[in-house]
């Protein structure tokens, strides 16, 4: 199977470590024109450089935080004068952030919803012209399984995700008559500097090779998933082979959400 993403642009979020690395690197591998977008410059120039190596479509790196509407405005009008245009939409930048939801502020609940969903509310509305125009759009939604299966002190994200996914959902119902396929993708626990972030902070009396390993083992496949398998999934969805399939959230997670 030959997947290619020849002569499309990508804006990518939270790209510069992560899945949104992996992806940046794959789509870039692929043919694609990616924009990697992050708030921190110097991990944005390190990713930009690494991507090159292997890219045969260009990369370019633009500072921005997607929480933040103004950011997004100018970011989306600098990316379409770099590449032209925008034909595929990865909405990814996000972080963990779980508590009982008594603790919950109006503040904290703004705050995860300006990132994980305004972001991808603004974001879409901002590329869908063009691509009803091309007639040839791809959104993904990166969420997390909380979206589907919500436990206690799950709050925010999973309620922020909840939303994305409908977010998805109504997308994709507009979106298919123009060409335009908008998909989910659940993340359960996959190796990325989030999951090195909670390594640091939980300080186990163990490496982190064996900190993956024990938080793997509780996985039905035996193990955390890996930013490359991801990657590649995101890639087939947004290339010309996963023309049929839009409108459905996937579980990335080795089968640990206990629903479809
Ligand atoms: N890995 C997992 O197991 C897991 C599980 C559930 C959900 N997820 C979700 O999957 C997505 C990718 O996760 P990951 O594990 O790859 O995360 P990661 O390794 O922590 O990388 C996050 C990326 O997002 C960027 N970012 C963070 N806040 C941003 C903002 N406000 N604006 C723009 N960029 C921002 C970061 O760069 P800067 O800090 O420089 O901005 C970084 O490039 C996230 O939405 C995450 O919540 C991951």
């Amino acid at each position: 199977m030959d997947v290619r993403l020849d002569g499309r642009v990508a804006i990518i979020t939270g790209a510069s470590k992560g899945l949104g690395f992996a992806m940046a690197k794959e789509f870039s591998a692929s043919g694609a024109n990616v924009a990697i977008l992050a708030r921190s410059p110097d991990a944005l120039d390190a990713a930009v450089a690494e991507a090159q190596k292997t890219a045969s479509g260009k990369v370019a790196g633009f500072a921005c935080d997607v929480s933040q509407a103004d950011q997004i405005e100018k970011t989306f009008a600098d990316v379409v004068k770099t590449f032209g245009k925008v034909d595929i939409l990865i909405n990814n930048a996000g972080m963990s952030r779980a508590m009982p939801s008594d603790k919950i502020t109006d503040e904290i609940w703004q705050e995860d919803l300006d990132l994980k969903l305004f972001a991808a509310i603004r974001l879409s509305r901002l590329c869908w012209p063009g691509m009803k125009d091309r007639k040839w759009g791809r959104i993904i939604n990166v969420l997390n399984s909380g979206a589907k299966a919500p436990r206690a002190n799950g709050a925010p994200t999973a309620v922020s995700r909840a939303a994305g996914m409908a977010l998805m959902k109504v997308l994709s119902n507009e979106g298919a008559p123009h060409g335009i396929l908008v998909n989910g993708m659940l993340v359960g626990q996959i190796v990325s500097d989030q999951i090195a972030r909670r390594y640091e902070t939980e300080r186990p009396n163990m490496t982190f090779e064996e900190f993956v390993a024990k938080a793997g083992a509780g996985i039905p496949v035996g193990r955390m998933g890996k930013a490359e398998e991801f990657a590649a999934m995101a890639c087939l969805l947004c290339s010309d082979l996963g023309g049929f399939t839009t409108g459905t959230a996937i579980n990335m997670d080795g089968g640990a959400t206990p629903v479809v």
